[in-house]
């Protein structure tokens, strides 16, 4: 069943989308929504498939699910029974990586890739509240998150937020979007922000190339923030889970810890501890953490280098070109 976004749910305390204001393309003063077409009223949300952003949303105990996406969840939850606990890990992590970002590294611009429903601590929140001009574009291919932009987008006056429906897998849009162009400047390092998301980019989707694009976009100095769900640490039950996904039509696939840090974060600086469960970067207070297994869940902060090392695609175009200057003159001498 297709029907249009009809509910208005809360979540944690924020004001979510009003569905008597549609969520068409509006730009205010420092706040900006696109991704629908001026007469398509209200997105066209699915209810009857279950999409990773809402089930996520009934992990950390938000509003913002249907049936199907409860059921799939469950099945997950059924063997991976601290998934619930991980994806607060996850999100805890999300926050220290861009609070680490503003105050330690002094970034101010943001592209969040996967953005979620709203929830508690939203990155232009947490960044923000300590470099009130900061600059953030969410980006996410769920289209009820495209309804409830509007929590997103409570901007401070002195700085920027925007948000658009696009699609991890095909960067060069996102990366040539309007608003991403208008509100980040790409002379100044960035933070990207691909937290939970590449999980959901199997091998078949070459998510290498796509990360070389977004990597190759970013200016030098600008940083990498990514986390990515394992089977290392427990080999049943995110698998589990991810199987519960494919079988729901949800891509998904689990990566140990080799195979994440060569994704996400190739030629690229790694901030300590590294490539680490994401409970274990940079923890706070000095309570008890969950285990290995409960967490299942890599993350890790990288900074892109300020002098650029040579990409293995583009020195194999130079070793072509080579090749093919040296035929030419060889070409010349015969004649
Ligand atoms: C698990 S949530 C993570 C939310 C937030 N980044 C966090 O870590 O708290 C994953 C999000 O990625 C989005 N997503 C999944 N595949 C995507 C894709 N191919 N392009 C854009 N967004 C995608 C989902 O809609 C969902 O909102």
């Amino acid at each position: 069943m297709i029907k249009a976004v009809s509910y208005c749910g809360g979540v944690a305390g924020q004001t979510v989308a009003n569905p008597s204001e549609p969520p068409v393309n509006r730009s205010e003063d420092n706040v900006s929504v696109e991704g629908s077409t001026p007469e398509a009223a209200l997105p066209e949300i699915d209810t009857s498939k279950p999409h990773p952003a809402r089930m996520y949303d009934y992990y950390l105990g938000g509003k913002n699910h249907f049936a199907a996406d409860r059921e799939t969840a469950e099945m997950g939850l059924a063997t991976w029974r601290a998934g619930r606990v991980a994806a607060r890990e996850n999100r805890a992590f999300l926050g220290r990586a861009v609070r680490f970002l503003v105050a330690e590294a002094g970034i101010t611009q943001f592209l969040d890739i996967g953005t979620g429903l709203p929830t508690t601590n939203n990155v232009h929140e947490v960044a923000q509240a300590i470099a009130p001009s900061a600059r953030v574009v969410y980006a996410d291919n769920d289209p009820l998150v495209l309804a409830h932009a509007r929590a997103l987008l409570t901007s401070s006056p002195e700085g920027r937020t925007a948000y658009i429906q696009a699609d991890l897998r095909d960067p060069q849009s996102i990366l040539s979007d309007p608003s991403v162009r208008e509100v980040l400047d790409f002379s100044q390092p960035i933070a990207l922000m691909l937290v939970a998301v590449l999980h959901f980019v199997p091998d078949e989707f070459k998510p290498a190339q796509i990360m070389a694009t977004l990597l190759d976009a970013l200016p030098p100095g600008s940083y990498l923030v990514a986390s990515h769900i394992t089977g290392e640490h427990d080999p049943v039950g995110p698998a589990t889970g991810a199987r519960a996904y494919r079988a729901a039509g949800l891509p998904a696939q689990l990566r140990d810890a080799d195979q994440f840090a060569e994704l996400a974060f190739p030629g690229l600086d790694l901030v300590p501890p590294g490539v680490t469960l994401v409970s274990e970067w940079r923890p706070q207070g000095s309570g008890p953490r969950p285990t290995p297994a409960e967490v299942s869940w890599y993350g890790g902060v990288a900074q892109v280098p300020r002098r650029r090392v040579l990409r293995p695609r583009l020195v194999g175009a130079l070793g072509i070109l080579r090749v093919a200057v040296r035929m030419d003159s060889l070409w010349w001498n015969w004649y």
